[in-house]
């Protein structure tokens, strides 16, 4: 099965297998955008700092970003992408030059393309950016975080989507805000645009499509599954996929705006990505899982589910001894215990105790980190967890999560402990 895969992609260099179930696998953390090219390329950006390039399913990494990348799309031979770092990087994908673009003073969550080349960028810092050649320009006008951006098809005028609740359009010339679309009244995440309508998807599970001019309602679709987390059109305009906060992905078809399929895609845990392939027929999607889907939608339900958690889950939860089920389910997504980091989003812990914060050589920390002179041991591991990242070393590029209970600290330390030993690491 695997050869037979492989035979198929090497006689079509660039394309994945079209029409079948296949996955993309390398990354090391969850999947958080999906890229497709004209051609069927796939790139995907990732909680792990990259951006992956696939070639059938062999990926090229591009690394340069310092922070988780939220958002990735082809541009002619460039790729460009966006993420935590407050960045944007343009790939040019013949030579793997870089071109880091900077003055946001925020993570950056989407961007769009116009046909001119023009990026336009969505950010927590209240703005859109508008980066063509020279100085980068920034929109003011958002009273909260931007989550997403849409070029009209001629380019000339952009919509953003934010916290605040609301849609705006702004004219891309003059840089100037031209109308307040929509006040929704939760943030809005996402949004799919074509000349005759607009799709939104937002906190609070609304997902609705209404008249781009007018802001008038057309058809809404929501199923009270919250938040909404992504969304994407097929080529042909034909259908748009919307995934959520609680693993379904649903398919709508746009000329009778009915529901076509309701799947649940994921056990638990959010659907963060979704591209079409370029004949429509494919949805390739990405979550908490290191592992890119993709499913025919005519077969959709017959594949299964994205085995979100899966690798922590082959043993039986229940038989394993507390401390290593604390750590297989809060930190084996990101971390392992081998020496290598294996491209996870998160160092090896390999050898943790006595370790000076921050000093893995094949990861790449955030200055917080390798600045830091904690040294990992029982009492700032327990601290790190009982009081969280966020407040125990503010500004790491480590997710908030805390361990509550004490004897749950207690247990992953200990496991921790034996776990991470040169000689004891599995
Ligand atoms: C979603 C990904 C993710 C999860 C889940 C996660 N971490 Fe991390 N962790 C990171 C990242 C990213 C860093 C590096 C942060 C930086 O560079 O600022 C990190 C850093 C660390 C460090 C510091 C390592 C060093 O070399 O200085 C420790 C210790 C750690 N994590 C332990 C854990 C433990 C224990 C868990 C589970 C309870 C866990 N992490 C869950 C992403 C994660």
């Amino acid at each position: 099965m695997r050869a037979l895969l492989a035979a198929c992609v090497l006689a079509m260099p660039g394309m994945a297998p079209a029409g079948d179930f296949f996955t993309l696998k390398g990354h090391g953390g969850p999947i958080m955008d999906i890229a497709v090219s004209p051609t069927g390329q796939i790139a995907t950006a990732s909680f792990d700092n990259s951006v992956g390039v696939w070639d059938g399913k062999t990926p090229r990494w591009l690394e340069g970003h310092r922070a988780a990348v939220n958002a990735v799309r082809f541009m002619g031979g460039f790729a460009v992408s966006a993420g935590d770092d407050f960045a944007l990087e343009l790939w040019d994908l013949a030579t793997g030059d870089e071109t880091r673009l900077e003055g946001h003073r925020g993570k950056v969550m989407a961007l769009d393309v116009a046909p001119d080349g023009t990026i336009a960028s969505a950010s927590w810092d209240g703005t859109v950016g508008l980066w063509k050649d020279g100085a980068p320009r920034f929109l003011e006008g958002h009273a909260q975080g931007v989550n997403d951006v849409v070029f009209r098809a001629d380019g000339q005028t952009l919509y953003s989507a934010s916290a605040d609740g609301t849609i705006r359009i702004w004219d891309v010339a003059e840089g100037a805000e031209t109308q307040l679309l929509l006040r929704h009244g939760f943030g809005v995440n996402e949004m799919i645009l074509t000349e005759s309508w607009l799709a939104y998807g937002a906190v609070d599970g609304v997902t609705r499509v209404i008249d781009p001019v007018t802001g008038d309602k057309i058809a809404d679709f929501s199923l009270d599954r919250r938040p909404i987390l992504a969304m994407a059109v097929s080529p042909d305009e034909s259908r748009i996929a919307v995934g959520d906060g609680e693993g379904f992905i649903m398919v709508i078809d746009t000329t009778t705006w009915k529901i076509e399929r309701d799947f649940r895609a994921t056990a638990r845990g959010p659907v963060w990505a979704l591209a079409f392939s370029p004949d429509g027929e494919n949805i390739h999607a990405g979550g908490l899982d290191d592992v890119m889907y993709s499913w025919p939608i005519e077969t959709m339900d017959q594949h299964g589910q994205m085995t979100t958690g899966a690798r922590t889950f082959l043993e039986d939860p229940a038989t394993l001894p507390n401390g290593e089920r604390q750590f297989k389910r809060k930190c084996s997504v990101c971390h392992t215990l081998t020496p290598s980091s294996a491209r996870r989003a998160g160092p090896t812990l390999y050898n943790l105790f006595g370790r000076r914060a921050g000093t893995v050589e094949d990861y790449r920390y955030s200055p917080i980190l390798t600045g830091s002179d904690i040294i990992w041991d029982e009492d700032s591991i327990d601290a790190l967890f009982d009081e969280g990242p966020d407040h125990y070393i503010p500004g790491s590029n480590m997710p908030m999560q805390r361990i509550v209970k004490r004897t749950d600290r207690d247990d992953l330390v200990a496991y921790l402990k034996k776990a991470t030993k040169p000689e004891g690491g599995n």
